[in-house]
This record gives C-alpha cells, structure tokens and sequence, in this order.
C-alpha cells in the first residue's frame, strides 16, 4: 500500500498479485508453447498419451498465455491505471480479491478439464459450460470494481488509457456471453445455441475481437500510460487519441468475417470483413504513431533504458502485424495464407512482439514501484531479457513466414495435366527446418521470461531485506 496523499492509499495488493501471476502464467504457457512447437518437430514429445497430445495441448497453449498471461497483465495493469489516474483507491478491495482469486481458479479449471478433452471446441473459447458462467461472474466483478472506481474518481478528467481499457472490458463481457451462449448436455458437454454458418459468424465476431479487444484495445491502455511514465514526456498528441479510441473501437467489430473467406458464410459479408480490415490500418497506424511519438526528444533514454526499449520495440510489432492483418484479409492474399504457418507467424507477431513484449515492459516499471523499491534489482538482466526477447520473436515469425508463402506456394503448385505438384507429406516435410527455428526461437523467448522472474524474485527479496534491516535497527 502506498500513499499520495494523506488521505488516500491505493490498492496495492491485488496489483501485486496480478502482477506476480502474469509471470507465473507467462513461463507456464509459454512453456506449453515451446512443448507444442517441439511435438511438431518431434511427434516422439506428443509422449503417446492422449493428455499430452498437440490437439490438447495446444488450446492449454492458448488459454495460459492469452487469458492467463494477458490476462493478468491486463488485470494489473489496468488496476494500477484506473487508481493512479483517478486519484481514487479501487471501490472495493474484496471484490477485487474476488476477481484475483475467481480468474486464477478459472485458469486452473482450464489446466484441468483442456488435457481430459473437455472443449466445447470453439477457438479461444473451448471451456465448457460452467466455467464460461464462472467467468461471466468475474467478468461483471471487474467491471464493476473498474467502472465503480472511475465513478468515484476524485479528478474531474477520465484519462485515455481508462477509455481503452473500459472499451475492452465491456466488449469482451458482450463477446463472451454472445458467443458461448449454449444447451448443457451434462456437467461438461454443451451444444452451441446457433447452428452452421451462423455458428462460425458468431465465433469469428468472438475470435477476431478476441483479438481486437482482449489482444488489443486493453494492450493501447497500457501504451497510453506507461510509454508517456517510462519516457517522462506527455502524450504526442491527446486528440488524437480520442480519434484512435473511437475509430478502433467503430472498426474492429466489423472485421471478423476475414477468418471466413471463400467459406459458406454469404459472399458480402466476407467483402465486409476485408473492407473493414482494410479500413483498420488507419487506426492501428494512427495509435502506433501516437505512441512512438511519444518519444521525440527523448529517442537518446533508448540507449540506457531496456524498460523503454520494451516499450516501443513492442509499437513496432503492433504496427508490423497490424499492417500485415489487413494485407492477409485480402482475398486473393487469404487464399495463399489462409490455414499456413503465415498465420501462426502473424498471430506471434502480435502475441510475441506486441502483446507480450508491452506488457513485459510495463511490468518491470510496475514492479519497483509496487514493492517500494527505486528500481529492478538487475537493469544489465532486463537488457539481457530485451535482447533474449526480440531474437527470439524474430527467429519465431521469420521461420513461419518462410514456411507459410512455402506451403501456401506448394498446395497450388500444379502440373501441366492439372494435377497437383506436390503432395501434402511432401509439404510437411519442407517445414520441419521452419519448425525447429521456431523451436529455438520460443526457448530463446522463454529463457528471458526466466530471466524476469530471477530478477523479480531478487527485487522483491531486496525489500524483504531493507524491512528486516529496518526492524533490526529499530530494535536496536
Ligand atoms: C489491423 C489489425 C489486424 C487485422 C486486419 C488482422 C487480420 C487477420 C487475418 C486476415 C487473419 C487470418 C485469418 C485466416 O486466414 O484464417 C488473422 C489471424 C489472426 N490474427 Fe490478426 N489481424 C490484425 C491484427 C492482429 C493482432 C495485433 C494480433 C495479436 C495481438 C492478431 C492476432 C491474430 C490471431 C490470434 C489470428 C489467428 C486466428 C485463428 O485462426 O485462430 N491479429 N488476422
Ligand atoms: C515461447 C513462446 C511461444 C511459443 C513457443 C509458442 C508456440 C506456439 C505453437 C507451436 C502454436 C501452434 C501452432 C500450430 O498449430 O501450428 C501456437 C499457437 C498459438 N499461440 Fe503461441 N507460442 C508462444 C507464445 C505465445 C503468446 C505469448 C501468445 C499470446 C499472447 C500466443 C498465442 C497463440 C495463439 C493465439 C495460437 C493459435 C494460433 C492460430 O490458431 O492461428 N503464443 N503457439
């Protein structure tokens, strides 16, 4: 707990372990990731259990790292803004104890039921039922604390960041009641409440604001204050950043009809999605500027400050994969893309460079401060971290680039007869080199997450040390 005034004292604590579970989170999923990315180099890792299988697996992947992992950062993250920026302690400590507890028992059920098979199979949305109606509880919860906190502020101004994350927390509460709406046919079996093509409609308007929301929007509020606190200048420019927040937000619901292209959903509907994905440059490219910009006349803090240069490595990704997004959302681009490695390299951008790396960056500047401490036990360890991180996002998205034009390239290749040039083995079997580079580069990523979490535990023991010293002395 730490005071501003001498009266009011913020929560601190669920800052704090919010803060330690984005680590925790982080090297278990990103962990699963290396596992799942060594299976397909080695099926030998699949270990022949059905618990241990890619198939499994790989939604334990994508549920630690997106809602554990960024989750957290974004529970903490957003905790920490809304308090700082409102100049008000959050409306109620226990219920948000109640959403720290309630999102990590959902992370466990998630550790729990994903291994057996237990999905209702839709992407980033495969817990079942009950477990869809705890987080639909804890979801309300943290609306309720956030919005709750905003209301009773005691500075007039409600700052951009807390537009963005207020944006995301809404968005997703609709998206997911919206899209797992769905029969129980036992404990942990469900059938969807919409059949066919308009079941895929609603999980890509689901799937793509995942993206849009819970990868994105909540991500910009992070921007929004710690590039601005890391680089000690104000934001570029304030207007614009209400521009951004509502052309984002006005675009990006549009968009998700680019994960159905040349499928039974009507023609004019995918023509939409692609418009709309087109039109989202504007935006993402506006945001990215917004930040970047941020730094002018302060460019020279990057040589000294890995923190920073986290900060603003992780624009760079956003604007690289938000440029890319809408280049694949073109038709003829999605059919050469479409179900390759292209993708997986597209969705790592984002998730490695973007995602991760921001919220890495502002957890190092949230650490110090959370704790009481001048600053991270290691500044030489977060550069290592720094650079750990960037070659290994780079090894990652480069091997799935060269890999996906490959098989996208491949699968059309045909002979003068008209039949097919290659078989799909034959496809495969070209990708194993892509697929160990990005074997390699995942451990490198991983290893910085180890890096991170040595330096936090020793920041943290620093302070368990200068309170004992205190003690002593005062003792004495
Ligand atoms: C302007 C912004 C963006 C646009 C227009 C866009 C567009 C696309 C397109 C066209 C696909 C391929 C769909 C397919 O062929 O199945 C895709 C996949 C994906 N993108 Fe993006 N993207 C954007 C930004 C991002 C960002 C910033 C992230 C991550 C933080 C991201 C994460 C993903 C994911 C996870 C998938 C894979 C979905 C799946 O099939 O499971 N995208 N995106
Ligand atoms: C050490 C780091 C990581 C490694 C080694 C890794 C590895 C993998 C692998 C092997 C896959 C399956 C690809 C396939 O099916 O062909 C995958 C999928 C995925 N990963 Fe990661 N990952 C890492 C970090 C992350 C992070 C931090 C996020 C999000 C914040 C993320 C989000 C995803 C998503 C959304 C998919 C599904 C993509 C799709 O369906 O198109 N990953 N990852």
């Amino acid at each position: 707990m730490s005071t501003v005034n001498a009266n009011l004292t913020y929560n601190y604590k669920v800052v704090r372990q919010f803060a330690i579970m984005t680590l925790v989170w982080g090297i278990a999923g990103m962990g699963m990731g290396v596992l799942i990315a060594s299976q397909l180099v080695w099926p030998a890792m699949n270990l022949d259990m059905p618990w241990t299988h890619f198939g499994r697996l790989r939604p334990l992947h994508t549920n630690l790292v997106i809602f554990g992992f960024g989750g957290s950062a974004l529970f903490a993250t957003s905790y920490y803004v809304v308090q700082r920026t409102c100049q008000a302690r959050l409306i109620s400590d226990s219920l948000a104890a109640f959403t720290f507890w309630g999102w990590q028992a959902i992370m466990v059920a998630a550790i729990i039921t994903l291994p057996q098979g237990l999905t209702s199979s839709k992407e980033y949305a495969e817990l079942e039922w009950p477990i869809d109606i705890a987080i639909a509880v804890v979801w309300v919860s943290y609306a309720l604390v956030f919005f709750g906190t905003v209301m009773k502020r005691s500075s007039q101004h409600i700052y951009v960041a807390n537009w963005f994350y207020g944006g995301f927390i809404i968005t997703v509460a609709i998206l997911h009641i919206g899209n797992n709406l769905a029969l129980p046919a036992g404990a942990f079996k469900s059938y969807s409440a919409y059949a066919g093509v308009t079941d895929a409609m609603m999980q890509w308007w689901w799937g793509h604001n995942a993206v849009g929301f819970f990868l994105t929007a909540g991500f910009l509020g992070m921007m929004y204050y710690f590039v601005p606190k890391q680089a000690n200048r104000p934001i570029y420019s304030y207007r614009l950043s209400i521009v951004h927040f509502w052309a984002l937000i006005a675009t990006y619901v549009w968009a998700g009809g680019h994960h159905l292209h040349y499928s039974a959903l009507p023609d004019w509907a995918q023509t939409a999605g692609m418009v709309m994905s087109l039109i989202l440059l504007a935006p993402s490219w506006g945001g990215m500027i917004n930040g970047m910009m941020t730094l002018s006349g302060a460019w020279h803090k990057l040589r000294t400050d890995p923190i920073l240069r986290f900060l603003v490595v992780s624009l760079s990704f956003y604007g690289m994969s938000t440029f890319e997004g809408p280049m694949m959302a073109i038709k003829t681009v999605n059919a050469l893309s479409h179900n390759t490695d292209w993708t997986i390299g597209h969705v790592h951008s984002g998730a490695l460079g973007w995602v991760a790396m921001i919220s890495i960056g502002a957890i190092y500047h949230l650490v110090p401060k959370l704790w009481g401490l001048p600053s991270m036990y290691s500044v030489g360890l977060i550069n290592v971290h720094f650079w750990l991180a960037t070659i290994g996002t780079v090894l990652y998205i480069v091997a799935m680039w060269v890999n996906g034009i490959m098989q996208g390239l491949m699968w059309r290749a045909v002979n003068e007869d008209g039949t097919l040039t290659y078989s799909f083995v034959e496809s495969l079997e070209a990708s194993y080199p892509g697929y160990f580079v990005r074997f390699i580069g995942g451990a490198i990523f991983l290893t910085g997450m180890l890096v991170m979490a040595y330096n936090t535990y020793m920041t943290v023991r620093q302070k368990d040390a200068v309170a004992q010293d205190n003690a002593v002395a005062q003792a004495a």
